[in-house]
Order: C-alpha cells, then sequence, then structure tokens
C-alpha cells in the first residue's frame, strides 16, 4: 500500500526544483511533474511509503492524499522530471478492498505516452472506482470503453474478466492502447468510433467531455444493456448530461468538481 500526496505545481521551474528537492528529503519514493492534457494545471504527485508520512507533507506543503496499491513511476526509476503524463500506477483509490476481494493482481501500469488516462485524473479514479464497483457483474460481459485514451479503463475491465472493446478519436492512442493491455496481460480490440453499427455491450464506460457525450450518448443507451458509467462532467453540467442519457442514476460520485454518474442501462 502506497500514499500520493497531490498538489499544484508551483508557476516557476526554481520553486518547483525546490518543492521536489524538499519532496525526496521528506522520503518520497518517487516525484512526478504532471500537466495538461491529463490535469488542469501542473500538478505534482509524490509517492510516500506510509499514510503518516503523507498527511505530514500534504500538511506542510499544501496537497491532498490518495491512497493506491502502489507508486510506480519510471522511467527512470527514482524519476525527478518527466515532460508530459508519467507512467503511472493504477489502482483506486478508495475500493482497494474490491480489488483484494478479486485477487491482489489488479494494480495496473499504464504508459500514457501522449494520451489521456495515466490514471491521476479525477474522472479516470472515478472511472477505476466504478469499474471496481463492478467487478461482479463483468467476469464474461462485453465492455464498450468509449474515449479510452491510454486505454486504462478498459484495461481495468479486461483483467476483471470482461471483453472490451475500446473506441478512441485520436489515432495515436491506438498504439498505446495495444501496448498498455499487453503490457497489463489484457486483450484489447480497437473498433471503430462510429457506433452505429456496433454490438451490444452490458457496460458502457464513458469518460468524455460534454460535447463528445452529447455525440454519443444517444449511440450508447442503445447500445449499453445493463450499466452505462459516464465521467469526464463537471458538476454544473450534470442535469445536462442526465437528459442526454435519460436513465436512471444509480450512483452519483464527485471528486474535485467533477462527476461520475453510474446509470442504470435499461430503459427507464
Ligand atoms: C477524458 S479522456 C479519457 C481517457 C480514459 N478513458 C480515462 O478515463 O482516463 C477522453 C478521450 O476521448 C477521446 N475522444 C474524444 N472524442 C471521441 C469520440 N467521438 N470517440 C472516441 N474517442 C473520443 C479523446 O481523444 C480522449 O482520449
Amino acid at each position: 500500500m502506497s500514499w500520493i500526496v497531490r498538489m499544484a505545481a508551483p508557476d516557476d521551474p526554481v520553486t518547483t526544483d525546490a518543492v521536489i528537492a524538499r519532496l525526496w528529503d521528506l522520503g518520497s519514493t518517487g516525484v512526478a511533474e504532471i500537466g495538461p492534457p491529463a490535469v488542469d494545471g501542473p500538478q505534482l504527485l509524490a509517492g510516500f511509503d506510509d499514510d503518516a508520512t503523507a498527511a505530514r507533507v500534504a500538511d506542510a506543503l499544501g496537497g491532498t492524499v490518495e491512497r493506491v496499491a502502489e507508486v510506480v513511476v519510471e522511467p527512470p526509476p527514482g524519476l525527478v522530471r518527466l515532460d508530459g503524463p508519467p507512467t503511472v500506477v493504477v489502482a483506486h483509490p478508495d475500493r482497494l478492498d474490491d480489488a483484494e476481494a478479486h485477487g491482489s493482481d489488479l494494480t495496473l501500469t499504464i504508459e500514457a505516452g501522449p494520451t489521456f488516462g495515466h490514471g491521476a485524473h479525477p474522472t479516470t479514479h472515478l472511472a477505476l472506482e466504478a469499474v471496481l464497483g463492478l467487478a461482479d457483474t463483468l467476469v464474461d460481459a462485453t465492455v464498450l470503453d468509449v474515449g479510452a485514451g491510454s486505454g486504462v479503463l478498459g484495461i481495468l475491465a479486461a483483467r476483471l474478466g470482461a471483453g472490451v472493446v475500446a473506441t478512441e478519436i485520436d489515432p495515436a492512442a491506438h498504439e498505446w492502447i495495444g501496448r498498455n493491455a499487453a503490457a497489463n496481460d489484457a486483450e484489447i480490440e480497437v473498433g471503430p468510433t462510429d457506433l452505429t453499427g456496433h454490438d451490444p455491450v452490458d457496460v458502457a464506460l464513458v469518460n468524455v467531455l460534454l460535447p463528445v457525450h452529447r455525440e454519443v450518448a444517444a449511440d450508447v443507451v442503445r447500445l449499453a444493456r445493463r450499466h452505462i458509467v459516464v465521467t469526464g462532467v463537471r458538476d454544473d453540467q450534470v442535469d445536462e448530461v442526465v437528459e442526454l442519457y435519460g436513465r436512471t442514476v444509480l450512483e452519483d460520485r464527485s471528486r474535485d468538481a467533477w462527476r461520475l454518474l453510474l446509470l442504470d442501462g435499461t430503459p427507464t
């Protein structure tokens, strides 16, 4: 078990270097600087092996603490800086008990490259938690991961036993989806972004921004039979999104002004 302290990165590189040096002094096991498109503004993530130290660091430097299964930041080990999103660990802060119930091998290592979905964004975390919450229903289920980015959500679903088709409008991401799937012993098929000819699925995972929800909601509602996991939505966009999908909201979770809705796939 590890803890990540997340904080806004200072505006200037000199102060950022000083904060990173301080994080190492305070016993961090790995420090990453990440920026858009994964997060709204530059952030520093620092891993710690114990919660008390993480809490002290968060108090001292103004950050928040997240519990994860493991901190893996590479390359290189003991990394100082990366230009883009780091290879991150995905684990899920709040659903570790669920993961443990499904075996201890659910930690994913995702190399996001230029894609979205290295696991540090609140919407990705919320969606991973939702997938874990559905774990019991995912064995032999079919899953459509719309806007897969690095493939992180579909990969977790595949590791939980689902057959997964991912769609991603950015062709550069397709290679990373394949690479991450292979690295995590998961099989993911990349399918067309035009969903009109897609077969029905049990679960749809949709972490995209509002304009994309407007594009895909009707197709997703038609295709998903059991559950729809919707995120990428801000607090002030929820009403429109609920209306777009027109399905019963089973769960409504929030983190940092981002929301996740678990929708019942069956027509109301
Ligand atoms: C917020 S990211 C989510 C990535 C990942 N699923 C996660 O949860 O971290 C949304 C992704 O949707 C992709 N995207 C945007 N419009 C799309 C569309 N119409 N069909 C498929 N993918 C789309 C973007 O390129 C981006 O990678």
